[in-house]
């Protein structure tokens, strides 16, 4: 069941969703060669600890960290370790944070250092699908609108999109209907609503869209070892529009 959620409740989000844009924006000069993912997550989670929140991830189906850092051919919930970035090295983090019980989800591959033009377009690419399903949110449209939008964008654009794992709805949970697809149909799937807030998270692999899972049952990677990018908004459908809750970045793409 989808809950709709009053501007309140909207506005309420949007305080967690502004911790996640503050993480983002010093993240940009925490992230260098030889740094360890592990240093990230420490980082990460004091700068939440500081702002009186909590990570809306640790513990959260036993997953043992507070940020999800994946390199590479790491699609997503990649575990903090002492493993070291390396020049050239593609980076998506992945942050939940919860506040007074409102709950924002985003995420944001970054590149370490100068890294090469394929893995650039990569990542524009994956950063530019998530706005084309963004610019789908408005009322008389369906998730599959949105969907639809990010597919035929990263198809296009000769990648593919990961098939088993799906944005979503969020505010009162990290988890919440409805399931938002990054495949799918124009015109198919649930009514779009005022009040309704949505994590959209297009995860793009260079190769083919099949994953696997590490044994530590947690870090999802591409079958083929193709590199993986994803990038991540908390989203409101406020007043028939669009209304970004995670803002690191200007929102217009
Ligand atoms: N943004 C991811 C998601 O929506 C993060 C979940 S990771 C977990 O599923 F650690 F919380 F499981
Ligand atoms: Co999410």
């Amino acid at each position: 069941m989808v809950r709709i959620k009053s501007k309140e409740k909207i506005r309420a989000i949007e305080k967690s969703g502004g911790i996640i844009a503050e993480i983002f924006q010093g993240l940009q000069n925490q992230i260098r060669p030889s740094t360890t993912t592990l240093k990230l997550e420490r980082w990460i989670g004091d700068f939440i600890r500081k702002k009186g929140a909590r990570s809306a991830f640790k513990g959260y189906r036993g997953y043992p960290a507070e940020a999800c850092i994946s390199v590479n051919e790491e699609v997503v919930h990649g575990i903090p370790s002492t493993r070291e970035l390396r020049e050239g090295d593609i980076v998506s983090i992945d942050v939940g944070v919860q506040l007074d019980g409102f709950y924002a989800d985003a995420a944001i591959t970054f590149p370490v250092g100068k890294i090469s033009a394929e893995k650039e377009r990569l990542i524009e690419v994956t950063r530019k699908a998530l706005y084309e399903g963004m610019k789908q949110v408005r009322i008389g449209n369906r998730v599959g609108d949105v969907s639809s939008a990010i597919q035929r964008y990263v198809e296009h654009h000769g990648y593919s999109v990961v098939r088993t794992l799906f944005g979503h709805g969020v505010g009162e949970a990290l988890h919440e209907d409805p399931v938002v697809p990054n495949f799918g149909r124009v015109g198919q799937g649930e009514k779009l609503q005022e009040g309704m807030v949505l994590a959209i998270e297009p995860m793009v692999n260079q190769g083919e869209a099949e994953v696997k899972v590490l044994p530590n049952k947690w870090t999802v990677i591409t079958a083929d070892g193709s590199l993986s990018a994803h990038f991540e908004h908390s989203v409101a459908l406020v007043d028939g529009g669009l209304k970004v809750l995670t803002n690191w970045e200007g929102a217009d793409g």
